[in-house]
């Protein structure tokens, strides 16, 4: 069964936009991650990002309590995150490209550049008992560059799908790409997540891409939420990915 983690960064965003200096101000991403998990949701993903600019520092301890199910850490790999990490122990880690100046994360992971740093921090998330997953775009050499590194998971960059999905062509070569990079990790012996961009409208689709696990999906269904609620919102999604095939 294709699984959900919701990524709650932006209910974060949300808070900070009013409560950047206070403690406990809402909308509290600790209680929307019970609300989706109620819902049905299969996990959560959160990223404490540099900047801090949505999760803090103090949500990681109470969304690890709270998540009992699959705790997904998003993480840039820098000393300092990798730390809070090792300590918070997720269940899975999900290494991402981070650029301060970026809405959200743009690209994925460049692995075949950073193979040793990526390398080594994969060595000592497992040593801790933490699975690794790389945040990558469907590309054969970093998928290569992902098995090289031990990882157990590659989530699949869906971004450039959802930018394309309102032209026909576009997005059958976006689903292609998709198609090839998750057949040829399964062969390495990954596992597949997905994420990003995608929405109610774009899921259906992705049907067709194979071996998938996970879909960690943040903006749509928080935006959603607004005016249909969070569990109605987080309910929507798991209907779309409902009856999909492996
Ligand atoms: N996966 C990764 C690695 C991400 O960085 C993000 C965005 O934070 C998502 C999934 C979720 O993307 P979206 O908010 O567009 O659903």
């Amino acid at each position: 069964m294709l699984q959900l983690c919701v990524n709650i960064d932006h209910v974060a965003t949300l808070r900070q936009a009013r409560y950047r200096d206070r403690k406990n101000g809402e909308p509290d991403p600790v209680a929307a991650a019970q609300i989706c998990l109620d819902a049905g949701a299969h996990g959560i993903t959160a990223h404490l990002r540099e900047d801090r600019r949505h999760i803090i520092d103090a949500d990681i301890p109470e969304l690890r309590r709270v998540v009992r199910r699959r705790f997904n850490f998003e993480i840039g790999n820098v000393p300092e995150i990798v730390e809070i990490a090792l300590r918070v122990k997720p269940d899975i880690v999900c290494l991402v490209p981070e650029r301060r100046e970026e809405v959200t994360t743009e690209g994925g992971l460049d692995v075949i550049a950073n193979l040793n740093s990526l390398m080594e921090t994969r060595r000592r998330m497992n040593e801790a008992g933490i699975e690794v997953s790389l945040f990558i775009g469907p590309d054969l050499a970093q998928v290569d560059a992902a098995e090289a590194v031990g990882a157990q998971f590659i989530e699949l960059h869906t971004g450039p799908y959802a930018h394309a999905f309102h032209s026909k062509q576009e997005r059958t070569a976006e689903i292609e790409r998709l198609v090839v990079a998750s057949r040829h990790a399964h062969a390495c012996g990954l596992r597949v997540n997905a994420g990003h961009g995608l929405t109610i409208e774009n899921v259906p689709l992705l049907h067709l891409v194979p071996h998938l696990q996970e879909l960690n999906i943040g903006h749509s269904i928080i935006s959603r939420a607004v005016t249909t609620g969070l569990e109605v919102a987080v309910r929507q999604m798991l209907e779309v990915m409902d009856g999909y095939l492996g």
